[in-house]
């Protein structure tokens, strides 16, 4: 069982190698708690100089509609904190759906269209919900979806109201679809602490259900999950 350091490392270093073999990687990027550690690793490992992003083009997973840029709370926000701001990504090779677009349709296909363009994710980071949504694909999402608007799940308004005041926790956010997801190269799945240890197990059982979104990554043939717990007396 790793901890939340050895978890990080172990997800940084997997970006490194990726990018070790081939330096304009696309990646697909996650938010949320748990990649954060693994963000921090990458930007030290930065900043001593050890790896370049220059190359790279980013794809971020999701982002909750009505937020704007400037919103704190906003994906697009996290993601300059504890990644972009820091690193040398350049801004053209940095996207994130657009939660303010007026045309949320038009967007999420403009969306889909620049991954083709870009030539396909080559690695997907993805975290868990504890409903097993990866994204925001909640429950009952079709693993043939591509990035689209979505409802969040009363599970997921939960989870994530420690980020926002109770009455602007959105409703809804635009994700990258199942099939956006299954269609990258390689795939990263980020899961720490006890709250997703019963989302593990279920993984585990190898079902494929869709009524458990992340079970559709049992039909890719490279993916590599990373699960930590904290010890005992910790958080
Ligand atoms: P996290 O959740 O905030 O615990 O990383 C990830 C997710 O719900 O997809």
């Amino acid at each position: 069982m790793k901890d939340y350091e050895e978890l990080s490392e172990k997800a940084a270093e997997i970006l490194m190698k990726q990018l070790e073999s081939k330096p304009d990687s696309v990646i697909g990027l996650a938010t949320g708690g748990t990649p954060i550690g693994m963000y921090r690793q990458l930007v030290s490992r930065f900043k001593r100089e050890e790896i370049s992003f220059a190359r790279v083009t980013a794809f971020n997973l999701d982002e909750y509609i009505g937020l704007g840029k400037e919103q704190p709370e906003s994906f697009y926000s996290y993601m300059e904190h504890h990644f972009f701001g820091h690193v040398d990504i350049p801004v053209a090779s940095r996207h994130i759906p657009d939660g303010m677009a007026e045309n949320l349709e038009g967007a999420c296909e403009a969306y889909e269209s620049s991954i083709e363009a870009s030539g396909g994710i080559d690695l997907q980071v993805v975290g868990i919900g504890q409903n097993g949504h990866i994204g925001f694909n909640e429950p009952g999402t079709s693993f043939q979806s591509r990035t689209h608007v979505t409802e969040l799940s009363a599970s997921t308004r939960r989870a994530n109201a420690k980020y926002f005041d109770v009455k602007e926790m959105p409703e809804q956010a635009i994700t990258m679809g199942l099939q956006t997801i299954m269609k990258a190269r390689s795939i990263v799945l980020l899961a720490y602490g006890h709250e997703k240890r019963d989302a593990l197990a279920q993984l585990r059982t190898g079902k494929i259900t869709g009524s458990f979104p992340a079970s559709c990554l049992h039909e890719h043939p490279n993916v590599t999950v990373l699960y930590g717990e904290e010890s005992e007396g910790e958080g």
